[in-house]
């Protein structure tokens, strides 16, 4: 175990780090390039701080490392683990139940108590990990349970628990069999954090339904011993590395890389594009719906258009992602078939993610991007189109039931079910004049770089801060 000596300790499902093996086999720790890790690298290499998580494969066991100034706490989990815990409880249940059960959750007694398992685990290293009085931030579904976990072995802690995705309505997170449980072992938190307003105020409902505590806006009372704790339910809605974007964008080499994508493309008049892992939650087979309907009703031609579409690979050992992926895989293919031509396909499809430059220079090679997510805990797709536009111009086409549609009132908002008002909007955005695409652009970056990721960390441990002085 861990020396007990770090004043700041994150957990997360996932490690930031990705452990790359060379050709010659030998093995080296790579920073993912996700949000969070940039934005908490500074606060961590600020404090003296430590990060739990699982190093995203099964069965390897590794003693704690240090990697960019951030000290690692690796958690091991075993391969059936993985399936239990992860593939299972975490992405198979809670996933498509938080996501307004666009998929079918499935509820198994072995997943859940895999998942109690893996919590007790994941608590226990941040236990071991805290120095005393030392404030501990959680992360995510897959760790609701952590929370009172951690308060439970370790009272002198202050604990912070963020929730990346959607809180559903009480009407459907009562489908649980284990939803009391789940609240309560948030509960363990001083602070919660959501996307959305609507999120904590589903969160409230679900404790005053399940356990009967009183809430008022943004505090829950939660007994405890003779007396009771306050704790605090609020949204803080995440966001990006703003400024890296842009920056990325302005470099030369860049923009002659978004110019090679045009050409490569054949120079079309317009451009689309789609970015999402490949999860039936972002609703890419309806944007294909729609896009398909629109050089169906030749309203949009091939060559004149082109439809990029980037799907990363997911959690693909879980069926309902293989039976998505074959699903679409068969969309693009029925519309390339129906549609491209020789020397012009009509969708781009490209299952891979590509690193941050390769994106930024996407950014800036689309005319129009698409996000059609269903249901999304914020989509920083979007942020990061709008982010990397240092040019103002650009549309974004984004769906009301993603977290970034309650900041970015400047896009062309869309309910993703209605394909007729989704292709009124890509029409809207194909034909936008000049003016009007510069002064909308212009509308959602000042919202974008003023409030970056590094606000929302800033500002979600100054709320724990003051959490534990009360
Ligand atoms: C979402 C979740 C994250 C998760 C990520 C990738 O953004 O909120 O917690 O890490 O998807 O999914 P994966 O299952 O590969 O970690």
């Amino acid at each position: 175990m861990a020396d007990a000596s770090y004043d700041l300790v994150v957990v997360s499902n996932r490690l930031p780090v990705d452990r790359v093996v060379d050709r010659k086999g030998d093995a080296s720790w790579q920073t993912s390039p996700g949000g969070l890790v940039t934005a908490l690298q500074p606060v961590m290499r600020q404090a003296d701080a430590a990060w739990v998580g699982w190093v995203g494969q099964p069965g390897l066991e590794f003693e704690p490392f240090d990697s960019d100034g951030v000290h690692l706490i690796p958690v091991s989990l075993s391969a059936i683990e993985v399936e239990q815990y992860y593939e299972g409880f975490s992405n198979d249940t809670l996933w498509p139940l938080y996501h307004d059960v666009i998929a079918p959750p499935r509820y198994h007694r072995l997943w859940w108590e895999s998942y109690v398992e893996v919590n007790r685990r994941f608590a226990e290293a941040a236990a071991g990990a805290a120095a005393d009085g030392a404030t501990v931030w959680v992360h995510d579904y897959q760790l609701q349970l952590v929370p009172r976990l951690l308060r439970e072995a370790r009272p002198d802690l202050t604990i912070g628990f963020f929730n990346h995705i959607p809180f559903p309505p009480y009407g459907i997170y009562s489908q649980l069999p284990w939803r009391t449980q789940i609240v309560d072992g948030l509960l363990g938190a001083d602070v919660l954090g959501f996307q959305r307003p609507a999120d904590a105020g589903n969160f409230q409902r679900a404790v005053r339904r399940l356990l009967g505590h009183q809430t008022k806006t943004g505090e829950i009372r939660v007994p405890e011993g003779d007396g009771e704790r306050l704790v605090t339910a609020k949204a803080f809605p995440i966001s990006i590395d703003s400024a890296s974007y842009e920056s990325m964008a302005r470099l030369p080499e860049v923009q002659e890389r978004a110019r090679q994508i045009r050409a490569d493309l054949g120079n079309p008049r317009v451009v689309m594009l789609g970015v999402d892992r490949l999860d039936y939650t972002k609703g890419i087979a309806h944007r294909l719906k729609a896009y398909g309907e629109l050089l169906g009703d030749g309203e949009l031609q091939v060559g004149d258009v082109v439809l990029v579409q980037v799907a990363s690979p997911s959690r693909e050992r879980v069926e309902t992602y293989r039976l998505l992926r074959d699903e679409v895989e068969l969309t693009v293919g029925r519309i390339n078939g129906d549609y491209s031509s020789i020397g012009h396909q009509a969708i781009s499809y490209l299952h891979h993610g590509y690193p941050r430059e390769e994106m930024a220079a996407l950014y800036l090679a689309a005319d129009v991007m698409l996000v059609t997510a269903l249901r999304d805990g914020m989509n920083l797709v979007a942020k990061e189109y709008v982010a990397s536009r240092y040019d103002e111009d650009g549309i974004l086409v984004l769906s009301e039931f993603a977290g970034a549609s309650d900041e970015l009132k400047h896009a062309l908002l869309i309910n993703p079910h209605d394909i007729d008002g989704l292709k009124a909007a890509m029409m809207r955005a194909v034909e936008m004049p000049e003016p009007e695409r510069r002064r909308r652009m212009r509308g959602m970056r000042k919202r974008v770089m003023a409030n970056d990721v590094s606000k929302w960390s800033s500002r979600f441990l100054a709320e724990l801060g003051e959490s534990g002085a009360k």
